[in-house]
């Protein structure tokens, strides 16, 4: 049977949990130079939680999904804007922001977990990695331009 190496530490990546996650994702496909987000939104100032059309700062961001029941702050942290946050109001890194669409996608999520909706590669009885769904998605528009799916991250020093 094939030796298979083990895998090497995960890199430091933005967004990305600190413990080995249950579900192995890439890192979070932010722009440049908008993580971290707390490089700006300092916590320390106060937040105004407002709908409003910004005009300062990401307008190239349209909100297109249920926007009627829903503002930015119903998924992003008022008080730490570097992770995202449940209904409940609970923090949840953007590595795992999988667990906040599952909140009312959770047909879909329960299909991903299973590897039957998104991407998963990896061994069947090992090692796997998950596409996160906004790789896939945009969370912002999420019925409009289905981008491409990326490529699974190749990692350094593994054994095919
Ligand atoms: C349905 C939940 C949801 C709502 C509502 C939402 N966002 Fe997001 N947003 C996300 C998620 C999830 C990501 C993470 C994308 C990633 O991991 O790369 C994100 C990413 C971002 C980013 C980083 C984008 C980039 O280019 O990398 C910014 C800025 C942002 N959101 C601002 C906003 C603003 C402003 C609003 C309101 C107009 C908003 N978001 C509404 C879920 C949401
Ligand atoms: C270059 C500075 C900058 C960065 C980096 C930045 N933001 Fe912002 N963000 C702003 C400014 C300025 C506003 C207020 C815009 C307005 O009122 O028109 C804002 C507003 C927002 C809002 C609307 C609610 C609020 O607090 O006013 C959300 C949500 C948001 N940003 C999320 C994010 C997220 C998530 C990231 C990181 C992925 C991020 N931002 C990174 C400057 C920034
Ligand atoms: C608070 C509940 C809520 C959360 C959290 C949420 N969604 Fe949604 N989503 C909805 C609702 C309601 C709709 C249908 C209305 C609409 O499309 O505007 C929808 C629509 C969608 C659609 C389009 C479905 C279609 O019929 O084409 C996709 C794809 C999607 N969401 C993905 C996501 C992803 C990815 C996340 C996590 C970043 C997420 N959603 C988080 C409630 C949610
Ligand atoms: C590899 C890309 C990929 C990933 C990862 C992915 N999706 Fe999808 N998703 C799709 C595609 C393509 C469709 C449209 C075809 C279909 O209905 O299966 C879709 C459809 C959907 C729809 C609309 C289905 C409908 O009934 O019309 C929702 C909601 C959704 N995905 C949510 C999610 C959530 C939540 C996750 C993460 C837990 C996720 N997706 C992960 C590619 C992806």
């Amino acid at each position: 049977m094939a030796q298979i190496a083990p895998a090497p530490p995960a890199p430091a990546q933005p967004g990305a949990v600190q413990s080995a996650s249950e579900f192995p994702v890439p890192a979070p496909p932010f722009s440049a130079n908008v993580f971290p987000c707390t490089g700006c939104h300092d916590p320390n100032l106060t937040v105004n939680t407002e709908r409003r059309v910004l005009r300062k700062a990401h307008t190239d961001i349209q909100l297109r999904h249920d926007e009627q029941h829903r503002w930015c702050l119903d998924c992003h942290n008022a008080d730490n804007r570097d992770v995202l946050r449940s209904a409940a109001g609970e923090p949840i890194p953007f590595a795992e922001s999988y667990r906040l669409c599952g909140q009312c996608h959770g047909d879909k999520y329960r299909d991903w977990r299973a590897g039957i909706h998104g991407k998963r590669t990896g061994e069947w009885d090992g090692q796997k990695s998950y596409l996160l769904c906004i790789h896939c998605h945009n969370p912002h528009t999420p019925r409009f331009k289905a981008v491409e799916p990326m490529p699974a991250p190749v990692r350094a020093g593994r054994v095919k």
